[in-house]
């Protein structure tokens, strides 16, 4: 091929636009984000995680007894389900958590009956169907690595409450976490509940285009949310930081790294080229629970990495690099922190799946091939 007809490839489609959304809007230029309009800053101080999530599966947020009817239809589907609990318990406890997560959002698909319901309530549906379900899943996975049993969900609580209280509270009933650390996780969920056409959305809207069901759509999001390149980066960030352990050493580890010409986690992105819009509230978040927990050590760890990045690179933190310690802190195992964040982004995978549904193309690109030319089995050396 010449080099005048030379196709114009689009690597990792990097700056291709897709398609429209009206779901949030990614503005690099002035590092900002809005969810359906409202900036995400601006949500997180001011909503709870299922105003947002109602936010972004109906387009405006919701009035107090629009709020009731989301709530009572997602706690509706807050019961242990035995079925599943035998599910995690069949899997090695030495697999990844987002091995377990994937493999239930899969077998909860076999459970339900409308599965092609060709319909955007019923994605809805699924969407809280999954979000009661999965922190459950997660919850049970956690403590029975640590040999300890399951505690029921509470109809009563809020997504983030219940969760911790899932995974940290006591069989005899003692609460799980005080209201401020109820409230940060809850700010992180927000944060992380929606982000436009990142690699598992995408991969949700993808296997949608082709009139598949809900459930497949999200088990292969799952699928991409686990690589460190997407949503694995936040594992990887406190894996480094425990590695480093000494916040004097930061720089250092920072450099070495960067002379072998390794990533770091938790820095650099996609679209994101002066910052994370969602950085300086996760940050404050992390800070105060730092405080108040006693554990400004990942704070130190947190700026003495980030001024090295910065020096060197200019490559700016996302939002992985301070949800990652806020999770530590909090108490999750390190390789939670990803199936958190699918609790966190099934509001966003929703929004996606119905839009993508209401308004269907199947998603289909071309590839220009670059393999041998034409030949014959009869030439072949063999
Ligand atoms: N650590 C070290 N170098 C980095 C880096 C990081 N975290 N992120 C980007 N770079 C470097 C690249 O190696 C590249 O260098 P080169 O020009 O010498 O090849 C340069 O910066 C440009 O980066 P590029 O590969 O164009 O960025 P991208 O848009 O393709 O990739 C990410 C974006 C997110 C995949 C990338 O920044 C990354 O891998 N980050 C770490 C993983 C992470 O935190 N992911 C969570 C994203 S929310």
């Amino acid at each position: 091929m010449t080099e005048q007809n030379e196709p114009k490839i689009y690597k990792g489609l990097a700056g291709v636009l897709a398609d429209y959304t009206a779901v949030s809007k990614v503005m690099p230029e002035t590092n900002s984000l809005t969810y359906r309009g409202y900036p995400v800053q601006d949500l997180v101080e001011n909503c709870s995680y299922e105003e947002v999530t109602y936010l972004l599966w109906n387009g405006e947020l919701p009035t107090a007894e629009q709020l009731a009817e989301h709530n009572a239809a997602g706690r509706s589907y807050r019961e242990l389900d035995p079925g599943l609990v035998a599910a995690v318990h069949s899997l090695p406890e030495t697999c990844h958590p987002m091995d377990v997560v994937r493999t239930a959002v899969s077998y909860l698909g076999t459970k339900d009956p409308e599965l092609f319901t060709p319909d955007s309530d019923h994605i809805r549906l699924v969407g809280h169907h999954l979000q009661a379900q999965l922190p459950m899943a997660i919850a049970l996975d956690i403590r029975r690595r640590a040999g300890k049993g399951v505690i029921a969900p509470d109809p009563d609580k809020g997504v983030a409450e219940n969760f911790l209280t899932m995974v940290f509270g006591t069989e005899e009933g003692s609460p799980a976490a005080d209201p401020e650390d109820i409230r940060a996780f809850e700010q992180s969920l927000i944060l992380y509940a929606e982000h436009s056409f990142n690699a598992s959305t995408f991969t949700a809207r993808v296997i949608t285009s082709t009139r598949s069901d809900a459930y497949s759509a999200i088990t292969g999001a799952v699928g991409a949310l686990k690589g460190p390149l997407h949503g694995g980066a936040n594992e990887f960030v406190m894996h480094a930081m425990a590695e480093i352990d000494d916040p004097a050493k930061a720089a250092d580890w920072v450099n070495a790294r960067l002379d072998a010409k390794d990533l770091i986690m938790g820095f650099g992105h996609r679209v994101y080229k002066r910052g994370d819009s969602r950085v300086p509230s996760m940050e404050k978040a992390f800070r105060e629970l730092a405080r108040r927990h006693d554990q400004e050590k990942w704070v130190e760890m947190y700026e003495n990495m980030q001024e090295a990045m910065d020096a060197r690179t200019g490559i700016k933190p996302n939002l992985d690099f301070p949800a990652g310690p806020a999770y530590h802190i909090l108490g999750f195992p390190t390789d939670f922190f990803t199936p958190i964040f699918v609790v966190a982004r099934l509001a966003g995978w929703t929004a996606h799946i119905v839009e993508q549904f209401e308004n269907n193309s199947l998603i289909r690109p071309l590839s220009a091939y670059n393999g041998p030319e034409q030949r014959a089995v009869a030439d072949a050396d063999r």
